[in-house]
């Protein structure tokens, strides 16, 4: 039975840094920035928004009445979770109205938790014909400002509705995966932002994207040939063009030459949202489906999830002939153009604030449109608001 990814939508909040502006004000070149990292804009969470509201937000738009009343599970994936007991997917079966009949639960491995997800969905449905399960991602990326990771930050969530016969991309049963304890990137639990050995986390991530292809090669007899695009987790987008060059030589020049522009057609939005961390691949992967101008029925999609510490996965999926159907028609576009850009002043004063603060209190959120938002907490419990 075909089972996959059957609708896939995005939110991210309505406002952005120009990363040509945030390079002067660290006294750097742009193009540092613009190309060696490769990032040109990136998403601002406001005090209004959580890894719980913009996942909401992200998963409405894609659930009808009959999903609410049929999801058999909801897949929270996080590291940016709001609570060390309570699973973030309570929150939103509420926030959704999803049917109390439904299993909730919360992933944590670091950008590598939505995958998991997602493959768990895709052997729940397996089993379970007819199933439906939603699975969500959803972070916040944080270094700290003026550090060397501020330029990788970034924020949003992704939803996927997980089905059978689904319209979007089938997911193929030839996942490779493999874990090791290494320490490039860690939060203990009273930090709010993210530790990194930076450039030893970069030379993990294409290691282990190099170890996995080889495998998955060796498993299943494919080649580069059998590929029409890859789509990558990316902290900030030259990281994955680091890892597609490391196994282009393998491919002709025609088709290397095919697979840059699908890349290129992977990383428009990431670009200009930043790191999603759990997300970061998802989002990817609908910049490719919308971007892209060759991808049709039958393409097959390399997928490589990452999570700093270390897991990662490579799999394959096959587009679906109406994959335009499952995803929702402008969405990102008309998201990021109605951000409103920040300067650099007025990120720097707002950067502590989103996070810290006395453990009850109220949250401003006259300026955030979005359908939920959060604001405030009494009781230490958040206080989240359908704004429609
Ligand atoms: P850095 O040390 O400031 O940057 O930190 P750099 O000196 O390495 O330069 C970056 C690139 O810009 C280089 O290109 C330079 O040559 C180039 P490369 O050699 O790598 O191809 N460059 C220029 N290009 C054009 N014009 C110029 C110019 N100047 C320099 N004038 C670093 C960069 C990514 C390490 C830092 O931002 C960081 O620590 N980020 C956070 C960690 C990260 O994103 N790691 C990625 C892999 S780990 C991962 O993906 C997991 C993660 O998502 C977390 C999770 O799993 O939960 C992070």
């Amino acid at each position: 039975m075909a089972v996959g990814i059957d609708k896939l939508s995005f939110f991210s909040p309505n406002q952005y840094i120009d990363l040509t502006e945030l390079a002067k004000r660290r006294d750097t070149d742009p193009n540092k920035y613009l190309i060696g990292i490769g990032q040109s804009e990136q998403a601002v969470i406001p005090a209004s928004q959580d890894v719980i509201t913009m996942a909401a937000n992200a998963a409405d738009q894609l659930l009808t009445e009959a999903d609410r009343s049929e999801i058999s599970m909801i897949m929270f994936a996080t590291e940016s979770g709001i609570d060390n007991s309570k699973s973030g997917a309570v929150y939103l079966q509420t926030l959704l109205g999803i049917n109390r009949y439904a299993r909730t639960i919360e992933l944590k491995q670091a950008c590598y938790a939505g995958t998991y997800g997602l493959m768990q969905a895709r052997d729940y449905v397996a089993l379970n014909p007819g199933a439906k399960v939603l699975v969500v991602a959803s972070d916040i990326a944080r270094y700290g400002l003026a550090t060397a990771g501020e330029v990788t930050q970034g924020g949003g969530a992704v939803a996927m509705l997980v089905t059978e016969n689904p319209k979007v991309m089938t997911l193929e049963r030839d996942s490779q995966f493999m874990s090791q304890d290494l320490m490039d990137f860690w939060r203990p639990v009273y930090a709010t932002d993210a530790l990194v050995d930076g450039h030893f986390s970069q030379d993990v991530y294409r290691e282990f994207f190099k170890e996995l292809w080889q495998r998955y090669r060796e498993q299943t007899g494919r080649t580069i040939a059998d590929f029409q695009a890859f789509a990558f987790h990316l902290p900030y987008t030259k990281q994955g063009l680091k890892a597609l060059k490391d196994i282009l030589p393998e491919a002709n020049a025609e088709h290397a030459e095919h697979l840059l522009a699908e890349f290129e057609a992977s990383r428009v939005f990431n670009k200009r949202i930043g790191n999603l961390y759990t997300g970061s691949l998802y989002l990817s992967l609908l910049s490719l489906l919308v971007n892209s101008a060759t991808l049709k029925a039958g393409y097959r999609i390399g997928l490589f999830s990452y999570g700093s510490g270390a897991e990662g996965e490579f799999y394959s999926g096959l587009v679906q002939a109406e994959f335009k159907k499952g995803l929702i028609n402008e969405q990102v576009e008309r998201l990021l153009s109605e951000r409103r850009k920040m300067t650099i002043e007025q990120y720097e004063k707002n950067y502590g604030q989103a996070l810290n603060g006395p453990l009850d209190r109220e949250i401003d959120f006259k300026d955030d449109p979005a359908k939920f938002v959060l604001a405030g907490l009494v009781n230490q419990q958040r206080q989240y608001i359908n704004q429609q």
